[in-house]
């Protein structure tokens, strides 16, 4: 099967599962198929962006991030949310062994969705350049612009409470920005982007908190 072949079917795949599994779970709260699934897509656009500048293997980095959330709705819930990346693994492996990749890229892949979420597998693996990347692309992708409506969409007609909480975001995006915690150079890169964006966006919106005030005599 040629890779694009592969690549096709895993996106159906992960796309029908996301879908079907969000359908089933309908009327609960942040049951949002279609960000999970584009959020799948920018994922996977990182990823590639990285393994072609990192040399790494672009089709297993490629399968690797498609199918990191593939498990997002079957987890409900804070703690079980933690298992979405081992749990995304083990309904991967059959599809990736019926796509006809060798039992070495399907650990490969299935090591990265798995470890995603907090660098921990359910069965033996080393750490992988693909690995690092999936989890890279994902990080970056969580620290977009689309994030920032989301995190603040309940608190944005509470101002006081609405500026408070960007001045505690401010000191954490810092943080992150002086320590360097991706995996690879150019997530390192992209992130970066990512936060001096967030940084530059949130030191405004703090720089017109500070004029909203009446004029002194
Ligand atoms: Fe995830
Ligand atoms: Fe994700």
């Amino acid at each position: 099967m040629e890779p694009h072949t592969r690549i096709e079917k895993i996106a159906g795949f992960v796309r029908q599962r996301l879908y079907q599994v969000a359908a089933s779970r309908a009327g609960e709260t942040y049951i949002d198929p279609e960000y999970r699934w584009n959020h799948t897509l920018r994922v996977t656009q990182y990823g590639r962006q990285i393994a072609s500048a990192e040399g790494a293997n672009l089709e297993l980095t490629t399968a690797g991030c498609l199918l990191h959330d593939v498990a997002w709705f079957d987890t409900p819930g804070e703690a079980e949310s933690r298992e979405h990346g081992r749990l995304g693994a083990r309904l991967a492996r059959p599809l990736l062994q019926e796509l006809g990749y060798a039992p070495e890229e399907a650990g490969n892949i299935c090591f990265s969705i798995a470890a995603h979420v907090d660098d921990r597998a359910d069965f033996e693996h080393p750490v992988t350049l693909e690995s690092k990347i999936v989890s890279d692309a994902d990080n970056i992708d969580r620290f977009g612009a689309y994030r920032i409506l989301q995190r603040y969409e309940r608190q944005v007609r509470d101002w006081q409470g609405l500026t408070g909480a960007v001045a505690e975001r401010l000191t954490t995006l810092r943080k992150y920005r002086h320590d360097q915690i991706m995996g690879t150079p150019t997530g390192n890169e992209l992130f970066n982007r990512q936060l001096d964006f967030q940084i530059a966006f949130f030191e405004r919106l703090l720089a017109e908190r500070d004029l909203t005030r009446p004029v002194e005599e």
